[in-house]
C-alpha cells in the first residue's frame, strides 16, 4: 500500500542491567513493540527492530558496590539473562547489542563531538552536589530528595518517580546522598549541558502544533505539560568514572550522562546490525520516509519526546520519532513492581514453573496491557485467561479440526460441497479480520488487536458447535466435508493472524496445518482476498497440543513466592535504624506538638500519594499536606485525632501551603500509620511533651 513509509525503524527501551526483566518490562515495551515489529514484517514491510542493554548510569554502579564486584561484571551478568529472556520469549529483535560495546562508545562519542564542534553545547562550571563523605559529587540516582513538584520525599536527583518530572539534583528539597546518607555540600565542576530552551519553540510548532496529536493521550499530555513549564538547559555530561568518557581535552573524570549516551543505543545497535549484514544504516535514521517508532514505558517520555528529539535535532542529519507509543506501568497483585522488593515475576524463573509457555505469558499481559493506565497482573487472572480462553477457545478448536480431520479423512483437507448461508456469512466474517486486526495494531491498540483475534477462534469454535459435524458424519457426508473444509480455513487463518501474539503458537500450529508446504501463498492478505487457504487434498500434520490447563497448586505456588517475597521485606525492614545524633533539651523544647483532629480530607489532584487535609489544631483550622494517600483514602482520615508539629515552617507543596507535620510511623509491610493520641479526655490543642 502507498501510505505505508518505505522502511520503519522500531526501537525499545534499552533495560537497565542491574537485574533481570520482569512481566512489568514485557508488558510496558517488549511485547507490544514486537507485535508491532511482527506484524510489519508479515505485511512484508522493511522493518529494522532494534534494543540493547542499557549498562551505564548510576544503578549499575550502585548495584556494583552493593555485591562488592565491578560495574562491568555487573552487566556482564545481566545482559546474558535479559538476552535470553528476550530471545526465549520470542522478542524478535533484529539486533539485542549493549552499549558497553566498542560502536556504541565510538558511536556516542562521535555523536557528543559534531554537538561540540557545531557549538551548540553550553560549558558551564555549576555548584553541584558533592558527598564530603564518599568523595564524590551527587548525581542522578546518587542522591534523593524532596521534589520540587510534587513534594514525593524520595525523589532521584534526575527524575522524581511519583509525578514523573525530570529535574537536576539542585533543584531537590532536602538532599541526601544515596551512598554515605551525608548530606551533600555543593562544589564547583564544568559541565556540558543542552540549552533545551533554545528548542522549545521547535518543540511547541513540533509536538503541540504538529501533527502529534494522534500520540496517546498521555504522553501528549506530558509533552505539553514539560513544554508549557518551561525548559531548561540541561547537562549532558557528569562527574563519575563510569560511563562513556567526554571526548574532550581537560574533561578527565567525567563521562556523558546516560541518558545523552542510551538513546544513541538505538543508533548504534543499528550499526552494528548493517556492518553484520552488510547494509547501509543511515536510511534507517536519516531517509525521511523511514518510520522511526520508539516503545517505551511512562517514565521514559521526557527522554524520547523531548531530550532525545533535541538532540537529534542538534545534530540535523536525523530523522525524527513518528511516534512514540509510551505504556503506563503495570501492578502485580495490587502492589508496584519492586525489583528491590523482590516483588516481581522475573521472566527467567517463570520459564522453570512453566516451561514452554512464553505465549501464555505474552497473551494475558497483552489482554491486560497498561496501554491507557495502570493494570494490576494477577495469578488468578493469568489461570483464568489460560484456561478459559487459549484452552478452552484457541486450543479446543483447533485440537477438534485436527483430530476430526485425521479421523475422517486421514488429515487430508476435503473437497467442500455446496456451502449454505451459514458457511457463507462464517467465510465471510473470516475476510474482515485481517484488516480490523492490522488497524488495531496499526494505532499501537494491541489488547483491541488480540481480542479480534480470539474473536476468530471464537467463531471457529461456534461454527463447529452450531454445525456439529460429528453428528451429519452420520448422516450427510458432502455436508460434513464442507463443514470440515470450512473450519480448516478458519484454522490456517489462526496460524497466520497469531503470529504477532503467539509467536510459538503460531510455529506449531504452522507445522500443525503443514503450512509451509504451501510455499508463501498463505499470508495475513490471502485470508482476505477470496482465496483457498488449505486447499482440498492438503494434508495435514500430526495434532499437538497448543495449551494446557493450568491448575490451582501452580497458582497456589506462585502466590506462595509472592508471600515469601513480603515476609523477607517486612524483616528486612524491621531492622532499627541507628539513634541520631543527641540534641538538647532546648531543642527539643522548641518542638510545638499538640493533639488535633483532621476535619477534612481530600486527595491532591495529579498525585498517588498525597492528601490535603483540613485540621483542627485547638488553636486554629489549618491546611497540611500529608504523603499518606497510599495508606488511607480521604474517607478514612476524616474525625481521626493525630499528633500534629504545628510550628514547623510553612511549605508549599504542589502550589499548596502546607503548615505542619502530622507525626506518623510505618508499619512492617510499609503503610503509614497515625501516631494517634486516642485519649477519651484529650482535646484538641492539647500539647504533647
Ligand atoms: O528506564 C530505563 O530502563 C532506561 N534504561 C531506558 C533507556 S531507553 C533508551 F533511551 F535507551
Ligand atoms: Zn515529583
Amino acid at each position: 500500500m502507498s501510505d505505508h513509509p518505505k522502511r520503519y525503524t522500531i526501537t525499545a527501551a534499552l533495560p537497565y542491567t542491574n537485574g533481570p526483566v520482569h512481566i512489568g518490562h514485557l508488558a510496558g515495551v517488549y511485547v507490544a513493540s514486537d507485535i508491532y515489529a511482527r506484524y510489519q514484517r508479515l505485511q512484508g514491510r522493511d522493518v529494522l527492530f532494534v534494543c540493547g542493554s542499557d549498562e551505564h548510569g548510576v544503578p549499575i554502579t550502585i548495584k556494583a558496590k552493593k555485591e562488592g564486584v565491578s560495574p562491568q561484571q555487573v552487566v556482564d551478568k545481566y545482559h546474558a539473562i535479559i538476552k535470553k529472556s528476550f530471545e526465549d520469549f520470542g522478542i524478535s529483535f533484529d539486533n539485542y547489542s549493549r552499549t558497553s560495546a566498542e560502536i556504541h562508545h565510538k558511536t556516542a562519542s562521535e555523536f557528543f563531538t559534531k554537538l561540540y564542534d557545531d557549538g551548540k553545547f553550553e560549558e558551564e562550571i555549576t555548584e553541584q552536589l558533592y558527598d564530603p563523605e564518599a568523595e564524590q559529587f551527587l548525581a542522578d540516582r546518587f542522591v534523593v530528595g524532596t521534589c520540587p513538584k510534587c513534594g514525593y520525599e524520595e525523589s532521584y536527583g534526575d527524575q522524581c518517580e511519583n509525578c514523573g518530572t525530570s529535574h537536576n539534583a539542585t533543584d531537590l528539597i532536602n538532599p541526601k546522598s544515596a551512598i554515605s546518607g551525608a548530606k551533600p555540600v555543593t562544589k564547583s565542576t564544568k559541565h556540558w549541558f543542552l540549552p533545551l530552551n533554545e528548542y522549545e519553540e521547535w518543540l511547541k510548532d513540533w509536538i503541540l502544533k504538529g501533527h502529534k496529536k494522534d500520540w496517546k493521550t498521555n504522553v501528549y499530555g506530558q509533552c505539553k505539560s514539560w513544554i508549557d513549564d518551561g525548559l531548561r538547559p540541561r547537562a549532558v555530561t557528569r562527574d563519575l568514572d563510569w560511563g562513556i568518557p567526554v571526548p574532550l581535552e581537560g574533561a578527565e573524570g567525567k563521562v556523558l550522562y546516560v541518558w545523552f549516551d542510551a538513546p544513541i543505543g538505538y543508533i548504534s545497535a543499528t550499526k552494528e546490525w548493517a556492518q553484520q549484514y552488510n547494509k547501509d544504516w543511515e536510511p534507517y535514521w536519516k531517509d525521511k520516509d523511514t518510520k522511526l517508532l520508539h516503545f517505551i514505558g511512562k517514565d521514559n517520555i521526557v527522554f524520547h519526546c523531548i531530550i532525545f528529539p533535541s538532540m537529534l535535532k542538534a545534530d540535523g542529519s536525523y530523522t525524527l520519532p513518528e511516534n512514540v507509543p509510551a505504556n503506563e506501568f503495570l501492578n502485580l497483585e495490587g502492589n508496584k513492581i519492586s525489583t528491590s522488593k523482590n516483588w516481581a515475576v522475573w521472566l527467567h524463573e517463570y520459564l522453570q514453573d512453566f516451561p514452554g509457555q512464553q505465549d501464555v505469558l505474552r497473551y494475558v499481559l497483552t489482554a491486560n496491557a497498561p496501554e491507557t493506565k495502570d493494570n494490576d497482573f494477577t495469578w488468578a487472572d493469568f489461570q483464568a485467561r489460560n484456561n478459559n480462553e487459549l484452552v478452552a477457545i484457541f486450543g479446543n478448536f483447533i485440537n477438534r479440526v485436527v483430530v476430526l480431520t485425521h479421523k475422517y479423512y486421514n488429515g487430508l483437507v476435503p473437497q467442500p460441497a455446496y456451502r449454505n448461508q451459514v458457511d457463507t456469512d462464517t467465510m465471510e466474517m473470516l475476510k474482515t479480520y485481517p484488516s480490523v486486526i492490522a488497524d488495531s495494531i496499526e494505532r499501537y491498540r494491541f489488547r483491541e488487536a488480540q481480542s479480534r483475534l480470539m474473536e476468530v477462534a471464537r467463531l471457529g469454535n461456534k461454527y463447529l458447535a452450531d454445525e456439529e459435524p460429528w453428528k451429519t458424519v452420520k448422516t450427510d457426508e458432502e455436508r460434513t466435508k464442507t463443514i470440515m473444509y470450512v473450519a480448516l480455513q478458519i484454522a490456517a487463518a489462526l496460524a497466520v493472524l497469531s503470529e504477532p501474539f503467539l509467536p510459538h503458537t503460531s510455529e506449531k500450529l504452522n507445522e500443525v496445518l503443514n503450512i509451509p508446504q504451501l510455499g508463501d501463498a498463505l499470508n495475513w492478505d490471502a485470508i482476505t482476498d477470496e482465496k483457498e487457504l488449505l486447499p482440498p487434498g492438503h494434508k495435514i500434520g500430526q495434532g499437538e497440543l497448543l495449551f494446557s490447563k493450568i491448575d490451582d497448586s501452580q497458582i497456589e505456588q506462585q502466590l506462595e513466592k509472592l508471600r515469601q517475597s513480603k515476609k523477607e521485606n517486612e524483616m528486612n525492614n524491621a531492622t532499627i535504624s541507628p539513634q541520631k545524633e543527641t540534641i538538647t533539651f532546648d531543642d527539643f523544647t522548641k518542638l510545638d506538638m499538640r493533639v488535633g483532629t483532621i476535619i477534612s480530607a481530600e486527595k491532591m489532584p495529579k498525585t498517588k500519594k498525597l492528601l490535603v487535609l483540613k485540621v483542627d489544631t485547638g488553636l486554629d483550622t489549618r491546611t497540611i499536606v500529608s504523603g499518606i494517600a497510599e495508606s488511607y483514602s480521604p474517607e478514612e482520615v476524616v474525625g481521626k485525632k493525630v499528633t500534629v508539629l504545628v510550628n514547623l515552617a510553612p511549605r508549599a507543596l504542589r502550589g499548596v501551603d502546607s503548615e505542619g507535620m502530622i507525626l506518623m510511623t510505618e508499619t512492617a509491610d510499609g503503610k503509614l500509620v497515625f501516631l494517634n493520641p486516642d485519649l477519651p479526655d484529650v482535646d484538641n490543642g492539647a500539647t504533647i511533651s
